[in-house]
């Protein structure tokens, strides 16, 4: 915690706001909004499945629907997909920044489209807070008029081309899970520069409450609104957002430094206009059976630390459907490690990750 979040929550309590509205959820909506800038509007929501699963509705998608979803990330992207009835269709990433690659991308819609079906949205994700292809993908979706869903859960804090993250969608989403570059315990956003979707999505997170003096419905709702309480804990993380996104950078920074002379290392660059928060520090080795020497050795000294993320389409879940691969993040799955990666690391911290990673690489 950065230090004011108690007070603001203490604030729900003294005002009796306990409940998923209240001044804290305006608040935080508004300081997220002064953030990103570009004119958004911004729905706190229960987390950020919930936003992908509301964005996916409000942009149409429906039961029988095609959408196309980048294949490496955490099951959370897809997941809504299914919620909806719709079918997930896999695309893999390209090399410069591990997100949905553009060409295949293009390959996916043509040949969806030869088969029948149009896909209704695209969700596209900035993976460990590295923006996608930002331009290039949205070529393609304004080419064949399909909107995009940007899956920025990871990548609050990260720009392209000077511009934040969450705003380069149809509809962004944000998280606040407790995992995250900064947290609500559980949370999520929905961003949008549309104040009728803004309205549309609030409506629908509200049980989708007609407007009466007695409870009427004409359409299925959600409980998916932010608690005024936690939108407390949002309002004080906020104001360390920089602190935490200038934490992760200083670790990346420093394993990147340390590790630079060992050409078994491979690290993830920022091309030339994006700024990754560096939500997660990750390295690349040369074969799965380094990965996992280096991923022992650290556990064996009680350090732990993550393969990549399994692609979509290897999941037992997710395998039956569509997707259209060359292979790029099997191969970051089998080779890739996530460190350590906590904005509270300090560098004894980060000096035990690297001496036993060097240790590994030198024997
Ligand atoms: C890429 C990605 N998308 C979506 C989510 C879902 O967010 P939440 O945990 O707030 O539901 C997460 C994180 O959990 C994520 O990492």
């Amino acid at each position: 915690m950065g230090g004011h979040e108690q007070k603001y929550v203490e604030e729900a309590f003294r005002t009796n706001w306990i409940a998923p509205l209240g001044p804290n959820v305006n608040l935080f909506e508004q300081a997220i909004q002064d953030y990103i800038k570009q004119d958004v509007q911004v729905a706190a929501l229960s987390t950020g499945t919930a936003a992908i699963h509301l964005g996916l509705e409000l942009l149409g998608v429906s039961k029988g629907d095609e959408v196309l979803c980048q294949s490496f990330t955490f099951s959370a992207s897809a997941n809504p997909i299914m919620y909806l009835g719709a079918t997930p269709v896999f695309v893999d990433s390209e090399t410069s920044t591990w997100n949905m690659c553009p060409i295949l991308l293009r390959e996916a819609i043509v040949d969806r489209i030869s088969k029948g079906k149009k896909p209704k949205a695209i969700v596209a994700v900035h993976l460990y807070g590295m923006p996608y292809q930002v331009m290039e993908i949205r070529a393609v979706a304004d080419e064949f008029d399909i909107p995009i869903v940007e899956d920025s859960a990871e990548a609050l804090g990260s720009a392209y081309q000077g511009i934040n993250c969450s705003s380069f969608g149809d509809i962004g989403i944000l998280s606040f899970n407790g995992n995250k570059i900064i947290t609500t315990s559980g949370g999520g956003a929905l961003v949008t520069k549309n104040e009728n979707i803004k309205q549309k999505a609030v409506f629908l997170a509200t049980q989708a409450r007609d407007n009466a003096p007695h409870y009427q419905h004409s359409q299925v709702g959600y409980n998916y609104r932010m608690s005024n309480v936690l939108a407390g804990i949002g309002r004080g993380q906020m104001e360390v957002l920089d602190e935490r996104v200038a934490a992760r950078r200083s670790n990346f920074d420093f394993y990147k430094s340390s590790l630079d002379n060992f050409e078994e290392i491979e690290f993830l660059n920022e091309p030339a206009g994006f700024f990754s928060n560096r939500w997660l520090s990750c390295i690349l080795t040369p074969t799965y059976e380094i990965r996992e020497t280096i991923r022992l050795a650290l556990l064996e000294e009680d350090i732990e630390s993550r393969p990549l993320w399994k692609p979509m389409h290897c999941q037992p879940i997710f395998e039956k459907f569509p997707n259209y691969v060359s292979g790029i993040s099997e191969e970051l799955f089998q080779r890739g490690l996530c460190l350590p990666s906590g904005s509270n690391l300090n560098t004894a911290d980060l000096e035990r990750v690297v001496t036993i990673i060097i240790k590994e690489l030198t024997r």
